[in-house]
C-alpha cells in the first residue's frame, strides 16, 4: 500500500513538472512570436529616428535599456525641456499612452506625433523593447 501511494506520488508530481515546462516553453514562444512582430514594428515606425545601437543617440535617444527608465534621464542627449521635465517612468502603462498619443502625454515634446492605438501593436512593441538590454 505504501509502495503504490509512493509511485501515485510520483506521478502526479512529475505530471505537473512536466506540464509546467510544457507551459514555460509555450510562453517562451509567445513572447518571442510578439517580440519578432514588435521588432518588425520598431523597424517600420521608430527604428528612423532611434538607433539600436547603445552608444549611439539619433534623432532621438537610444531606447536600450528604455522600459522601467525615468523618462528624460540618458545623458549625452538633448531633451526637450517638456521630457525633461515630465516625471514619468516608462512603464508599460506610460509606454501605452506615448506610443498611443505622445504629444497628449507630454505635450511640447521634439517627438513627431505617432498614435499606435492598437492594443496588441503596442503589446509586440513593448515586448520587443524589454528585450533591448
Ligand atoms: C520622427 C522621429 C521619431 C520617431 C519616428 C519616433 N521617435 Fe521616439 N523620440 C524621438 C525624439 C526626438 C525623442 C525625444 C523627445 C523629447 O525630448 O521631447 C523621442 C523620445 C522617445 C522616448 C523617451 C525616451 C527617454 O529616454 O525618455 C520613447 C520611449 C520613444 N521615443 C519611443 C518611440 C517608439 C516606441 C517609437 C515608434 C513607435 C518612436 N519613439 C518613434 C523621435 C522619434
Amino acid at each position: 500500500m505504501k509502495n503504490r501511494s509512493l509511485i501515485y506520488w510520483t506521478l502526479v508530481i512529475s505530471l505537473i513538472t512536466f506540464s509546467q515546462a510544457l507551459l514555460a516553453e509555450q510562453d517562451t514562444s509567445i513572447r518571442a512570436a510578439m517580440r519578432a512582430a514588435g521588432e518588425a514594428a520598431f523597424m517600420h515606425r521608430c527604428k528612423a529616428c532611434h538607433s539600436l545601437d547603445p552608444a549611439k543617440n539619433a534623432f532621438g535617444p537610444s531606447l536600450i535599456g528604455v522600459v522601467g527608465r525615468p523618462a528624460g534621464t540618458l545623458p549625452r542627449y538633448s531633451y526637450s525641456k517638456a521630457m525633461v521635465n515630465s516625471n514619468l517612468v516608462w512603464n508599460e502603462e506610460n509606454i501605452r499612452k506615448w506610443v498611443a498619443d505622445n504629444v497628449k502625454l507630454v505635450p511640447g515634446t521634439r517627438m513627431r506625433h505617432v498614435a499606435i492605438t492598437d492594443e496588441t501593436e503596442q503589446s509586440f512593441i513593448i515586448e520587443f523593447l524589454r528585450s533591448l538590454k
